[in-house]
């Protein structure tokens, strides 16, 4: 077994402390990972609080995991000892189903295995996910970071990356096409990167003027305030595509109405209650509402290449693990650029 030191929710809500657990003993085709930072996302919050169905605790949180391979299983083909690796928010699936047949194991008709507030396929143990020092994690569900790719802003990509990444990939979003990114949070800020790099004219959906200049700044060429009723009606039937990555409850009728005919609403964003929708914000221009989940792995690694080659990565504010339950509270309040992520070096320095 691989003893491990992290900071886990011991019951929903709580705040996060140290725990020591363990790992799995590794099997002959995982890998065990060195964690060196580690990405802060907002469903981390919500699981650690038990805003969704499933939860289990005591919970490590954290599902965008940068770190080195310490040392691999012996049938391992792909790693070596040393890499630069990532592990996002699986690491597990049936691998059978059709959906893990077409590399889209995120929609596996078993569920898939969730990196942490999951259960292992083979032992019935829960998982432990990216705040702490070891991972243990089969080679199927490891990502390669590019070289030269700076480590700690890259964590994010591996869930805030790919989540925003998957649908514009999916729905074809490119040049001579107005997208729009509700919402500049962690997700919201790649959202907008990526879609100006996929050459789309970007608009920003956001409740203040406050993030406007840095809207700009990450690729947007205009920004709306949402709490404003005569800005929002005067963006009627503009967009072909929008991405609405809110955390909360909010009106998702008066975007959809920003949608020309045909054009597709996105909703990654995960609130804890249900949202109305009235049918009108969609017939009228026969426009189309869906969901997107994060996203395969082998389109995770052609994310994580397209970000390195576009030298995309995210807006980080660097953080040590004592202050987790502080950045919590500032994320409730919309009050981070863009991303916090832990820097597992502040682990050694914990008290016993
Ligand atoms: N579908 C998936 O696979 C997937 C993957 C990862 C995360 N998620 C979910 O996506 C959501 C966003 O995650 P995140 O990490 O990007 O969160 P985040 O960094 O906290 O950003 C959320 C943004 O939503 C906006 N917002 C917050 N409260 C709002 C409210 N009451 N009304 C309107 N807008 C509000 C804010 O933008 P402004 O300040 O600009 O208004 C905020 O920056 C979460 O629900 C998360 O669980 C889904
Ligand atoms: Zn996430
Ligand atoms: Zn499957």
């Amino acid at each position: 077994m691989i003893k491990t030191t992290g900071y886990a929710a011991q019951h929903a809500g709580a705040t996060l402390a140290p725990f020591e657990f363990e790992h799995r003993e590794l099997g002959a085709r995982d890998i065990l990972i060195e964690i060196l930072y580690c990405g802060v996302c907002h469903s981390d919050v919500h699981q650690a609080r038990g805003d969704w169905g499933a939860k289990i605790f005591p919970m490590v949180p954290g599902h965008e995991i940068v770190g080195y391979v310490s040392r691999v299983g012996r049938e391992v083909a792909r790693y070596k000892v040393g890499d630069s690796v990532g592990v996002g928010c699986m690491v597990d699936s049936c691998r059978q189903c059709a959906s893990c047949h077409e590399h889209l194991e995120q929609f596996c008709v078993e569920g898939f295995t969730a990196t942490y507030n999951g259960l292992e396929r083979e032992r019935g143990t829960p998982t432990r996910g990216g705040y702490a020092n070891y991972i243990v994690v089969s080679e199927d569900f490891v990502l390669r970071i590019p070289p030269k790719a700076d480590l700690a802003s890259t964590a994010p990509l591996l869930c805030a990356g790919i989540t925003t990444y998957s649908p514009m990939r999916h729905w074809n979003v490119g040049a001579g096409q107005k997208v729009a990114v509700i919402g500049l949070g962690g997700l919201g800020h790649m959202a907008v990167k990526i879609a100006a790099a996929f050459g789309a004219e970007v608009t920003l959906f956001t409740r203040s003027n406050a993030k406007h200049d840095d809207a700009l700044r990450l690729g947007a060429s205009k920004v709306v305030i949402s709490t404003d009723d005569v800005a929002m009606v005067a963006q009627k039937n503009q967009f072909d595509f929008i991405l609405d990555t809110v955390a909360a409850p909010h009106d998702i009728n008066a975007h959809l109405q920003t949608l020309k005919r045909d054009g597709v609403m996105v909703m990654v964003g995960i609130p804890a209650d249900s949202i109305p929708l009235y049918s009108r914000s969609l017939i009228g221009g026969r426009r189309i509402l869906a969901g997107s989940m994060i996203g395969g792995v082998a389109e995770t690694q052609e994310m994580l290449d397209f970000c390195a080659k576009h030298n995309i990565s995210s807006d980080i504010e660097l953080i040590n693990i004592q202050d987790i339950n502080e950045a919590y509270e500032r994320m409730d309040k919309a009050d981070v650029k863009y991303r916090f992520v832990i820097d597992m070096a502040s682990l050694q320095t914990e008290k016993p």
